[in-house]
């Protein structure tokens, strides 16, 4: 077995060697022209393909996990058979390549391969590069929902893009626009919004950041989006699990964001795992072929997701055996798989045997080729490992994730207005399981070096004054918290002139040792733990914040959670409580500055939080007859999407909009928003639109536009916002996208107005 001592190699030789490797490449083949970068892409594309033969062109759709990541979390073994199939060419990608070294490693091996074609290597970059160590952190993508602010998270994802190809990597997968429907989906973390609109409008900025600059630019990478389609409302509330939906729920809900970044030009897609309505997507010809590439335009390529077509065998069963499943695979229209062996020999002998045109692999290979193209690996795929180092984790970055804590922290409790508290206490007791831990960096992130992470402690005592003694009272892991530990925060509290109990979930996939967590001992939530009847804070949290409250202390409740929670009675009964999701990075100190008031909470709910598990599933955007109340308990949430306080007030006007709108017609619309109180603010100025009667039912609301504006105490400014005639739409009886002439309402702010849509 090749030790691991092997891949380090010094950068100097790596250097070196690359030199003499790209050397011998051209010597090969001096004169091909897939090697012009002078010739057009497809005369290259089309160059290539003609020199290569099935194998290879099959080796383009096969990608594998890299050998250091492999090793690390999957107890596998692949590097010397995998870099023999390197050299026959029969490896087209990388996932999860963790350092330029690899990555260089990866490279070389590729180009002296008969053909020498790069590999183009993908990574969950789902709010900064969180895999890779000393990468930039950012809120994950539910909490960067509630910033409402696309700028922001298109300029997060810019940083990101810059990591990503700064570690060896090209593609990211991301964004997740599904639209979030099952808080119990451990994922929920992963995604913007319960709202299509505002999922649609932040993928949009995603593929802006990544790829904005176009495929040639040597700082940007190429989205995928996922999964590919509906994953936000699994059975149950389990990953993977079937999807039952209708038609025009599908088209009404969950394929508006995939449509919108597909024809903004987004590089990619991967299929999601489940099954919907009976048949698997990665099996799905009608989601892959017939609404992605007939409907919606798509060129570029699609991944099957990890192990995706082997699922087609089990469990979902509609595939005998691999073969079978690889035949429905490329039916289909999957163009990658998605990782490891068993995708190419039956590939081969289905081509040999006629079942699968020798055509439709050149689609696939032809499409991942180009892309490599545009992107110039071709002609640029080594790094420079010095000038990476300098990239990841850089001030300007950590600044931008800075910025992205503070605007996603939502105040949702503040009785008695007991915050901002003052910076001069003479004590603060600060205990719970997230207060000094790596949960606030969410999943997918690899434990990061200690100095660049700010906890919830580090900012608290970063924030106050130097005559104020922050007591911390260690409380364990959430399932850890015992009756000592309370009794100390118990004690603790009493001394304390406030307490700060900082609880939720933990969603990191390494423990506090910095070892994956597979056996799940400390994680609560992330991929893979989803909650069945239960969605209130686990372990011993609720006995915690119990006790602590008790001592009559003015007590301060900060989630840090990746999920929406059922906390009613921390609702009810604490008079603050602060939603800071999993902030990132250095989520600790815009925390502490919400807390003092060094900065002004801003951020809104962007998914509604159930009272308990039973409730669900819970959206504001549900259709009229939902609102039917339980016998022991209303239908409406906790808290509604686009709830969160602020330290000032605001005051809104009337929408004002013209009271007949003709076919085709633009309609502007203008909300006059007045800061009434006494501190300067920002604050999401939230457009709703309601069908009032319509041939089928239609959501009592539904967002169609925002802005984020600032106000200084006293300022008034208006907002203008031009909607659309298409955003009237709906689809009638007969599935057909039509706008039906009638009475519609505008909302912003608790206030509306009402329009008429005439013929
Ligand atoms: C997840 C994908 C992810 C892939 C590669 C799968 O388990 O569902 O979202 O991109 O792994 O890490």
């Amino acid at each position: 077995m090749r030790k691991m001592h092997e891949f380090v190699l010094p950068s100097i030789c790596a250097l070196l060697f690359l030199c003499a490797a790209s050397s011998r490449a051209a010597e090969k083949t001096p004169a091909a022209p897939y090697l012009n970068p002078k010739l057009s892409i497809e005369q290259r594309v089309e160059d290539l393909l003609g020199r290569m033969t099935l194998e290879e062109k099959i080796g383009q759709m096969n990608q594998y996990i890299a050998p250091r990541y492999a090793r690390a979390s999957e107890p596998q073994e692949v590097t010397p058979r995998i870099e023999d199939l390197m050299k026959k060419g029969l490896v087209g990608s990388f996932l999860f390549v963790l350092d330029t070294t690899e990555a260089n490693y990866l490279q070389r091996i590729a180009q002296n391969s008969r053909l020498g074609i790069p590999l183009i290597n993908g990574i969950d970059a789902v709010h900064g590069l969180c895999p890779v160590r000393g990468a930039t952190i950012f809120p994950v993508p539910v909490a960067m929902g509630g910033t409402f602010d696309p700028d922001l998270v298109e300029r997060a994802s810019r940083v990101t893009a810059r990591e990503t190809r700064a570690s060896g990597m090209h593609w990211a997968f991301y964004p997740v626009l599904e639209v979030a429907r099952e808080p119990r989906w451990g994922r929920s973390a992963e995604v913007f919004s319960e709202d299509p609109h505002l999922v649609e409008q932040m993928g949009l900025a995603v593929v802006r950041g990544f790829q904005g600059r176009g495929p040639g630019d040597p700082e940007s990478i190429i989205a995928c989006l996922k999964h590919y389609v509906a994953h936000g409302q699994p059975l149950g509330g389990r990953n993977t699990a079937p999807v039952d939906v209708s038609e025009r729920y599908l088209r009404s809900n969950f394929f508006p964001p995939f449509e919108a970044a597909v024809k903004a030009g987004a590089g990619s897609v991967m299929a999601a795992y489940h099954e919907i309505n009976g048949v698997p997507c990665h099996a799905s010809e009608y989601i892959l072929n017939d609404v992605l590439r007939g409907e919606w335009g798509f060129n570029g390529f699609v991944v099957s997701d990890w192990g995706g077509i082997e699922r087609l065998v089990d469990p979902h069963r509609t595939a005998a055996n691999m073969k079978e499943a690889v035949r429905q695979a490329m039916v289909a229209g999957v163009d990658m798989h998605m990782q490891g062996d068993g995708f190419t020999e039956p590939l081969i002998e289905l081509v040999r045997e006629g079942v699968i045109p020798e055509s439709r692999v050149d689609q696939s290979a032809r499409r991942i080729l180009k892309v490599k193209m545009q992107m110039g690996l071709f002609e640029n795929r080594y790094l420079d490992p010095a000038k990476s180092a300098k990239v990841m984790g850089a001030p300007e970055h950590v600044k931008v994730a800075l910025e992205a804590a503070r605007k996603s922290i939502v105040l949702l409790e503040n009785k008695g207005g007991i915050l901002p508290l003052k910076k001069d206490l003479k004590r603060v007791m600060v205990t719970g399981p997230g207060a000094d831990d790596n949960s606030l960096m969410g999943d997918w992130t690899a434990p990061q070096p200690d100095g660049n992470v700010i906890t919830v402690l580090e900012g608290i005592r970063a924030a106050v004054s130097k005559g104020t003694e922050v007591n911390y009272v260690p409380s364990g892991k959430i399932f850890e918290i015992s009756e000592e530990t309370i009794k100390q925060a118990v004690e603790a509290a009493r001394a304390a002139d406030v307490a700060v109990l900082v609880v939720g979930d933990n969603d990191a996939r390494y423990d506090s040792e910095g070892k994956w967590d597979r056996p799940r001992r400390e994680r609560t939530g992330g991929e893979g733990i989803d909650r069945g009847d239960c969605l209130d804070l686990l372990g011993g949290q609720l006995e915690l914040v119990q006790a602590v409250y008790a001592t009559g202390t003015p007590t301060v409740v900060v989630l840090i959670n990746g999920r929406p929670l059922a906390v009613s009675w921390v609702a009810e009964n604490v008079p603050a409580l602060i939603e800071a999701w999993e902030p990132g990075l250095v989520g600790g100190q815009a925390v502490a500055e919400v807390l003092f008031g060094d900065i002004n909470p801003s951020g809104k709910l962007s998914t509604s939080f159930p009272r308990s598990a039973g409730q669900l599933p819970v959206y504001y955007n549900h259709p009229y007859s939902a609102e039917v109340d339980y016998k022991f308990g209303p239908w409406k949430p906790l808290y509604e999407f686009g709830q969160g306080l602020s330290y000032t007030t605001y005051e809104y006007g009337a929408p004002v909009v013209p009271s007949r709108v003709l076919p085709g017609q633009e309609i502007p619309v203008s909300v006059e928003v007045s800061n009434t109180g006494k501190m300067a603010g920002e604050e999401s100025v939230l457009l709703f639109v309601s069908d009032e009667v319509s041939s089928v039912a239609t959501p009592v609301k539904a967002l169609k536009a925002f802005q984020r504006i600032a106000l200084a105490p006293g300022e008034k400014k208006t907002v203008t916002f031009k909607l659309s005639y298409s955003q009237l739409a709906m689809y009638d009886r007969d599935m057909r996208h039509v706008v039906e002439p009638g009475w519609f309402k505008v909302s912003a702010g608790g206030k509306e107005a009402r329009f008429e849509v005439t013929r």
